[in-house]
């Protein structure tokens, strides 16, 4: 993590400022859009008004990758070293006073070391294909949420979902409703997605008008309504 290398400018005021809400896309399984997501849902919040810094904790780092084929600086990207995670109170306060509202962090298909990270999120989203072996594979990470005392602070997104109706599909939906753990609207499988992380823009910024745009600005309303609500709660 370089703290100048943000692209916020630093706030003139210099006393402390609000801790910027923070967005964590977790889940322990690779491939299931935690990258895709996290970044055109950083691109989308930006253009709803927030301020946004998007960090990859992912060694990876396809995140980083995607940002540094960037040309503007809507979102500011950076990494997170593994052994920095334990420090992410401090960055906050860094990204703080350089202006950022939002955090965006997206994780490795691995829980290994994240539980600091995940701990002070506001809200984390979990990204799961509408599969059998995906929702069972979100268990481990769910429960570890549950014991960091998240558990209305989490929810699960039905991502690459077929764009035609689907009965598996809206009976995961309608199962996972029932617990209380769906973000809405889920994300259809569409190649408006791999082509925008493909050359660097969020998908609103790739095909502001198309189905997967609208769908990722009303993921975003929802998350950002949800985090609202929690954040009220003592
Ligand atoms: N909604 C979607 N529509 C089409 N392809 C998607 C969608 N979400 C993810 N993908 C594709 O699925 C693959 C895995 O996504 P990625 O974001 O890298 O997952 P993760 O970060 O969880 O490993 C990538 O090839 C990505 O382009
Ligand atoms: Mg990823």
């Amino acid at each position: 993590m370089d703290p100048q290398g943000s692209g916020h400018e630093p706030e003139a005021a210099p006393q402390r400022s609000a801790q910027p809400r923070v967005l964590a896309v977790a889940v322990q399984k690779g491939g299931t859009g935690k990258t895709t997501l996290a970044a055109s849902l950083a691109v989308a919040a930006a253009e709803a008004g927030e301020r946004v810094t998007a960090l990859d904790l992912d060694p990876q780092g396809s995140l980083a990758g995607w940002g540094a084929t960037r040309e503007n600086d809507a979102v500011a990207i950076d990494r997170l070293q593994p052994w920095e995670i334990g420090q992410l109170p401090e960055i906050l306060d860094i990204l703080a006073q350089q202006g950022t509202t939002l955090v965006v962090l997206d994780t490795a298909g691995s829980s290994t070391g994240l539980a600091p990270a995940l701990k002070g999120a506001d809200f984390v989203l979990m990204p799961v294909r509408p599969s059998r072996l995906d929702i069972v594979a979100a268990r481990p990470t769910l429960q570890a949420l549950v014991g960091l005392g998240l558990r209305d602070r989490l929810a699960l997104v039905l991502n690459q979902c077929p764009p035609q109706p689907s009965p598996r599909t809206s009976a995961y939906a309608a199962q996972l409703r029932a617990l209380g753990v769906l973000a809405e609207p889920g994300i259809n499988h569409r190649v408006d997605h791999q082509d925008a992380l493909a050359v660097g823009l969020g998908v609103t910024e790739y095909a502001p008008t198309s189905p997967a745009a609208e769908e990722i600005r009303a993921l975003w309303a929802w998350i950002d309504a949800k985090m609202r609500v929690s954040d009220a709660q003592p």
